[in-house]
Order: C-alpha cells, then sequence, then structure tokens
C-alpha cells in the first residue's frame, strides 16, 4: 500500500477535518478490509509499535475494534479500564496519561465522559491520541465507519440525503456525523423531541429540522437511529419510554413510508423495542452490522494514519 501522509498528531473530532483527509481516510479503511476476510488476518505495518486503549466509560464495539484493528496491523495492544485502574484510587487523568507516557506508547485511544478530555491528553503526552467518544461532544471514527458503510451502499457521500433521528443534543455520534455532512455536501435532517434538540444547530450548517420522523425520512437515502440515552430517563427530557416509542421509534410501517432503497444504522448499542424495533434491526434494510465490520477497517486505517506518521 502507498503510505497517504495525514497530516496530524492526533484524532480528536471530525469538525476539523478536511474532505480529501477524510476521504483519505475512507479510502484507506476500504483497502484494510480485505485484511479482515484473510485466513491470517494480519499485516506487518505497525510492528514494533504499542496501542494503549484506555477507556473511561464503557464500550463493546468500539473498544474491541480498537484493540483487533491494533493487532491485525501487529501493534502490541494494551486495555486499561478505568474502573480496574488506580483510577478507582483518586488518580488524576493527567497523572494517569503521564505515567503511561513514560512507557512510551505510539497510540493512546481513549474514551471519556468529558467533553474536551481528549484534547486535553494530547496536548500533555507526546503519542498520538485518539479521540473514541469524549461526553456529547464528538465520536469521530464512529462518523467514519458511518460514512464508510453509507458510501459502501449508496455509491457516494456528496448530495446523500441522511436522516438522524433521537437524542441529537446529547449524541456525540450525531454531532460528529454532522459535522461530516457539513464538509462533504451530505443533506442531513433531524427529527427528535424538541428537549433534544441541540441549541447550536446553526454551526453545522444547512440542517433542517423536521418534528415528526415520517416527514425526516420521506427522501431520505440513509435513516440513523440513535441510542436512546436510558440513563437520561426521569430528567424529564420525555414522558416514559412507551411514549418515545410511538413517536419516533423506527418500525415496520414507519419504514414503509421511506424511500424503498432506503438503509436504517445505528450505532449501537440498541434500546430494541425503543428506537428501533427488533424486527426492522434485523431486516434487511438494516446495515447495523455492516457498520460494526468497518469499524475495524476504520480504526486500521487510523492507527495506521497516525502510527505511519511515527515510524
Ligand atoms: N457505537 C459505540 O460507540 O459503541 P460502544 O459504546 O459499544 O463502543
Amino acid at each position: 500500500m502507498i503510505k497517504a501522509v495525514f497530516p496530524h498528531k492526533d484524532l480528536l473530532g471530525i469538525r476539523n477535518l478536511g474532505r480529501d483527509e477524510i476521504v483519505m481516510i475512507l479510502d484507506t479503511a476500504e483497502s484494510f478490509k480485505e485484511v479482515s476476510r484473510r485466513p491470517i488476518k494480519k499485516v506487518p505495518s505497525l510492528r514494533g509499535q504499542t496501542v494503549i486503549n484506555l477507556f473511561y466509560e464503557p464500550s463493546t464495539r468500539t473498544r474491541t475494534s480498537f484493540e483487533i484493528a491494533a493487532k491485525r496491523l501487529s501493534a502490541d495492544a494494551v486495555n486499561i479500564s478505568a474502573s480496574t485502574s488506580s483510577v478507582v484510587k483518586g488518580e488524576t487523568l493527567a497523572d494517569t496519561v503521564r505515567n503511561l507516557q513514560a512507557m512510551a506508547p505510539d497510540i493512546v485511544v481513549m474514551r471519556h465522559a468529558c467533553a474536551g478530555a481528549a484534547e486535553y491528553v494530547a496536548g500533555i503526552i507526546a503519542a498520538g491520541v485518539v479521540n473514541a467518544g469524549d461526553g456529547a461532544h464528538e465520536h469521530p471514527t464512529q462518523a467514519l465507519l458511518d460514512l464508510l458503510t453509507m458510501r459502501q451502499h449508496c455509491g457516494r457521500l456528496e448530495g446523500l440525503r441522511l436522516a438522524i433521528i433521537g437524542d441529537i443534543a446529547h449524541s456525540r455520534v450525531a454531532r460528529s456525523n454532522l459535522w461530516a455532512c457539513r464538509t462533504l455536501g451530505i443533506h442531513a435532517r433531524v427529527c427528535g423531541p424538541p428537549s433534544m434538540m441541540p441549541r447550536d444547530l446553526a454551526d453545522f450548517g444547512e440542517v433542517e429540522v423536521c418534528s415528526r420522523p415520517e416527514d425526516a425520512i420521506a427522501t431520505a437515502d440513509v435513516i440513523m437511529m440513535l441510542r436512546l440515552q436510558l440513563e437520561r430517563q426521569g430528567t424529564g427530557l420525555f414522558p416514559s419510554l412507551e411514549e418515545y416509542a410511538r413517536r419516533y421509534g423506527l418500525n415496520r410501517e414507519r419504514l414503509a413510508r421511506a424511500p424503498a432503497d432506503a438503509v436504517v444504522m445505528h450505532p449501537g448499542p440498541m434500546n430494541r423495542g425503543v428506537e428501533i424495533a427488533g424486527d426492522v434491526a434485523d431486516g434487511r434494510r438494516a446495515v447495523i452490522l455492516d457498520q460494526v465490520e468497518n469499524g475495524v477497517a476504520v480504526r486500521m486505517a487510523i492507527l495506521y494514519l497516525l502510527g505511519g506518521s511515527r515510524s
């Protein structure tokens, strides 16, 4: 593979990536998909490099796929959960990452509940930092795998019509995708309870707000359902799960209002029967497991582009 030059030490968000940089990551990921289909799923690209996965919040897809991605690139991967680390003894984030830096990692992949945590860490350690989700701010590798999945199923990104439905305000997935829409010329429509609409929506460019999901999906190429953050239940954002499912959930009847070739995405983890009905999640129009497969390729691409610049 001819090495593309990625001019960043870190990947902290989609907001500051240019169109060509996003396309470079997607093209690199595309070329890595084949590695995961080989009998021996390994290339030597990052041999001798060390990737630390530092997760202060739970994760299944992101953490596992970063570990698999690192191993498929022949890097040494180390996983740290805050709950089983000295964080529980009161160690600060700065002390934790400075101690990890002393062990000479090449890349630190980090998830944290605070917006801006990855950027803060990137400013104090020499290793490249990948934001694996920071509060309600950004989840760049999720948006990149979403884009790869959209491009795979729709054949293009520019001019695509994307409907994002759910808790937009608290979703780092939505925010990273909306930045990508602005940069790549994807038409975004959002829909959700008024209490879950961000106040800064205008910053994302021309985003159309629909009050009914039927209107959001009527001309959509891609329907992205967001996880209802059940941990927020009881905070007055919506009356009940049943009410939410009835007004905003994607069930078979509602999906029938979308174009016949529209695909359904969900970043996971899903609340079946709340934001998405089980038969829709498992149905032929759902590309949710393609998103997960693409997650490994996208994370290989990111580690390769960041790690490659350090070798
Ligand atoms: N989509 C996503 O970030 O899933 P995890 O929380 O399981 O990593």
